[in-house]
């Protein structure tokens, strides 16, 4: 038989899933998101309830990680239940997170914590939330405590999960709470985040020296809809700007850009605040100059045609499956950074509850990360958005990124095809042309420039 070809990955590259405490915990009604849902603001009306029962037996789910040989493990911890009133700690969250960890590390499985992914305490959200620089002490109190409690278990911490998302859909687009819509506060947001950011590094750092500290952003790319168009390239450029870079280059630089920095003050100790770049990659959008569109910065957002497509979702957010997006934002980054620290992927994931394109989707992206690393950028680890089927924010149980089918009602777990391809992936810590071609043989061409008729005699000889 022919010599089989594979994408092998650096030695200690970090294979894992992410996930986040609201999404995966249950039984939680102390948070924004609670009072959110009761609101009435998921799209199909559901609650998160009991979720997908993390908060009682998360460890039954980092069996599936153990059993697909992952070394790492995202999840994020809930604030709201460790601190449910105001300077009051709760030791009995605090002790099940460290069960939680300890499972982990008992399973060979590095636990990467998130401090805040999207949800606060109710106390918190009362005061103004991060609208309110002056708000940031209380952070900053919550993230020594946890720093102090858990960093024999951790020592990987991710203190936000992609401010930019959170600024602009909380506040500037409204489908997030607080469900506002003004863009002089999602501006104020996105400066006290980054504020918060680089404190709780300095805070971290005083108390455990060696801990890898950094923060992750959401990463899209706009394309022109026609690339020859001037007005559709600089309508596109402008949305990438806002979105993508505004974050990044305050934070690299401690400055706001201009128009920005009228408004914004400088955040002090900025630059260097980060041991590495946390990079959440899911989709591209495609952008069309429409001068009818003041409120979209006169680029119309579409899905281009004949794109290969995630589950839309009820308000159709997730489209595009486009791999080589994953290329072109690792190689941005670490330009616009000029290579200053290790690149991580954080989350990058696909809703297809029938997970009849995941398997191709997932190899093409890792083929894509072996691209870049292959070209000098520095990725250090995969973390797939997500291991089971969880409640997404405010389209609920409407889509499906799990690794492993969830039934809520049942709580049944079904790991799809997916879970047991990535294992094989990982355990080999490469992808080889016999893991293409079992799981999708239509992708040898585009990974290792082999048809698939091509591989079929080769395979058989
Ligand atoms: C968020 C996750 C979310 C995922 C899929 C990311 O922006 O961090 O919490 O579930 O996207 O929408």
């Amino acid at each position: 038989m022919a010599k089989q070809r594979g994408l092998r990955f650096p030695n200690d590259f970090l294979w894992g899933t992410a996930s986040s405490s609201y999404q995966c915990e249950g039984g939680n009604t102390n948070n924004q998101w609670s009072r959110w849902e009761q609101q009435g603001h998921i799209l199909s009306g559901e609650t998160c309830g009991d979720a997908a029962n993390w908060w009682r037996e998360a460890e039954h789910d980092f069996n599936f990680a153990e059993q697909m040989e992952n070394n790492a493990l995202r999840l994020s911890l809930e604030w709201s239940r460790i601190e449910p009133r105001e300077g009051q700690w709760d030791s009995a969250a605090i002790d099940r997170y460290r069960a939680m960890l300890l499972d982990l590390r008992r399973r060979h499985i590095k636990p990467i914590v998130t401090l805040h992914h999207f949800t606060e305490p109710l106390w918190f959200v009362d005061r103004g939330g991060f609208a309110q620089q002056k708000n940031i002490r209380y952070f900053i109190r919550y993230v020594r405590h946890i720093v102090e409690s858990l960093y024999d278990l951790c020592d990987f911490w991710i203190t936000l999960n992609e401010p930019n998302l959170y600024a602009i859909v909380g506040y500037q687009l409204g489908t997030f709470p607080p469900g506002e819509q003004n863009t002089l506060r999602t501006l104020h947001v996105l400066r006290n985040l980054l504020q918060a950011h680089v404190e709780a590094f300095y805070a971290i750092r005083s108390l455990q020296p060696d801990a890898q500290i950094g923060y992750c952003l959401h990463y899209r790319l706009f394309d022109p809809a026609f690339f020859f168009s001037p007005l559709d390239r600089s309508a596109a450029n402008v949305q990438s700007e806002i979105f993508n870079w505004t974050m990044l280059q305050a934070a690299e630089s401690g400055r706001f850009a201009f128009p920005f920095n009228l408004a914004l003050a400088a955040v002090p100790h900025a630059a260097g605040a980060r041991d590495y770049h946390g990079i959440n990659y899911y989709t591209r959008e495609m952008v069309r100059f429409d001068p009818g569109a003041p409120a979209e910065l006169f680029g119309r957002r579409f899905v281009r045609r004949g794109a290969v497509r995630n589950d839309p979702g009820l308000d159709n957010t997730f489209g595009e499956i486009y791999p080589e997006g994953m290329y072109r934002i690792l190689k941005m980054v670490y330009q616009r950074t000029r290579g200053n620290k290790p690149l991580y992927i954080t989350e990058n994931g696909f809703s297809d509850s029938v997970d009849d394109r995941r398997p191709r989707a997932l190899l093409e992206h890792l083929a894509m990360v072996h691209r870049a690393i292959q070209e000098g950028v520095p990725v250090r680890g995969y973390l797939h958005w997500t291991l089971v089927d969880n409640f997404e924010w405010n389209q609920g149980w409407q889509v499906r990124f799990g690794l492993i089918e969830i039934d809520p009602e049942t709580q049944e777990r079904l790991p799809r095809r997916s879970a047991s391809m990535y294992g094989e992936i990982c355990r080999a810590n490469a992808i080889t042309e016999e893991i293409v071609a079992r799981y999708a043989p239509e992708a040898l061409e585009s990974i290792f420039g082999v048809s698939q008729d091509a591989q079929s005699t080769v395979t058989a000889s």
